[in-house]
């Protein structure tokens, strides 16, 4: 049985100021289509019922989550005590789908809640054929590879290896063997890997079986699994949340990508036959959304003069005007508004630092 997981715990500040703890990225509609995560579920379409999908998100916001999945039940979004990054998350959901859903065979999709991608079906035919290689393989851990355009240090890169055999069949995307698998690269690594034409950024969306991943923990985090099967051991019982609060927060954390994929065999990737981005900032948000005449991009009211490459988003109930405005970036929310050259986009970073330790 198929189980999407939906890693939905992250913070996403270079959204700031509409980006905030208790409305990260995932829970904000930056594209037509409603928030990220709801297109992240929506974008599931049949591939499983509603029951075995899985989100795992921070405590706090298990409820803004589930009222943006009203088709989920309650249980399937899980909050995390405290943040430990994407392997505790992804170690806790494969044994809670074998283990408390019982389903030792499971197939895990595991996905990230904040990217777009297009359209849903092609999206879909990629996760079948996913299934379809592990049913034949069970231990392959499939990616989904996109191809690089820059050489970004924010993102995994996957070194291609041969064909699969079974990639021959014309209506499947590609699908390659992975000689190796490299988190984050600096700068001039990155440049490298591009120029050899033989790398793919990591998508950050895997298919495995559950009892790959957990072998794979047990090899390379010993003690995290230990942590998570005392959490699973107590789930549904009385203790689960004092156990889930105790354990969870003794481990420590660590990315899926250093943790497992850095050291991992039997690694496919799947020429990603589907359109990606994984909106990274207002910049790319511009990029995805389109600009006027004026290299503008405008969400909600606006009236400007003498204003161009800029971003500026406000609501349709607050007006914004920009006189002289050259490459800025401005955005207008309820109780704080961003005001910034384009140019410094990386320092709203910075910025929701300072502010998070004055408190
Ligand atoms: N439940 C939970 N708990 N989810 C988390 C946590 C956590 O502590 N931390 C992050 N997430 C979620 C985020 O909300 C996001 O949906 C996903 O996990 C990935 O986390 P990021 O923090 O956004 O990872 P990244 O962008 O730096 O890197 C990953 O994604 C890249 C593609 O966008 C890696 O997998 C890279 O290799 C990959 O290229
Ligand atoms: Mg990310």
């Amino acid at each position: 049985m198929l189980h999407p997981v939906i890693m939905a715990g992250g913070s996403g500040t270079r959204f700031w100021p509409a980006s905030r703890q208790m409305s990260p990225k995932q829970l904000l509609s930056l594209v037509p289509g409603g928030t990220m995560i709801a297109q992240t579920v929506g974008r599931l379409g049949d591939l499983a019922p509603p029951e075995n999908c899985l989100v795992v998100t921070n405590a706090r916001l298990v409820e803004p989550v589930r009222e943006q999945l009203p088709e989920l039940p309650p249980e399937a979004v899980v909050g995390e005590p405290a943040k430990r990054d994407t392997a505790p998350c992804i170690g806790l959901a494969a044994l809670l789908v074998t283990k408390v859903a019982n389903d030792p065979e499971a197939i895990m999709a595991v996905m990230p809640a904040d990217h777009v991608i297009d359209p849903p079906e092609a999206f879909q035919d990629a996760i079948r054929q996913a299934v379809e290689l592990i049913e034949a393989n069970p231990s392959l851990i499939v990616t989904y590879g996109i191809k690089p355009t820059y050489p970004a240090e924010i993102f995994g890169y996957i070194h291609r290896d041969v064909p699969m055999a079974l990639s021959t069949d014309e209506s499947l995307a590609p699908a390659y063997h992975v000689k190796g698998f490299r988190e984050k690269p600096d700068a001039e690594t990155a440049a490298e890997y591009l120029e050899s034409g033989e790398y793919y950024w990591n998508s950050g969306i895997f298919v495995w079986r559950a009892s790959t991943i957990l072998d794979a923990l047990r090899e390379h985090q010993p003690q995290m699994l230990d942590h998570l099967e005392k959490i699973a051991d107590a789930w549904g019982t009385s203790e689960q949340q004092e156990v889930f609060e105790r354990e969870f927060t003794a481990i420590e954390g660590i990315s899926i990508d250093y943790a497992v994929m850095e050291h991992a065999e039997h690694i496919v990737v799947i020429e990603a036959p589907f359109e990606w981005d994984d909106l990274g900032g207002w910049q790319s948000l511009s990029r995805r959304l389109g600009v006027d005449e004026e290299g503008n991009t405008i969400v909600g009211r606006h009236l400007g003069l003498g204003t161009s490459g800029s971003i500026v988003r406000s609501t349709d109930e607050h007006l914004v005007v920009t006189l002289g405005l050259e490459d800025c970036i401005v955005v207008h929310t309820p109780d704080a508004t961003l005001v910034a050259n384009k140019h410094d986009e990386e320092s709203i970073r910075k910025i929701v630092k300072q502010l998070e330790s004055l408190g």
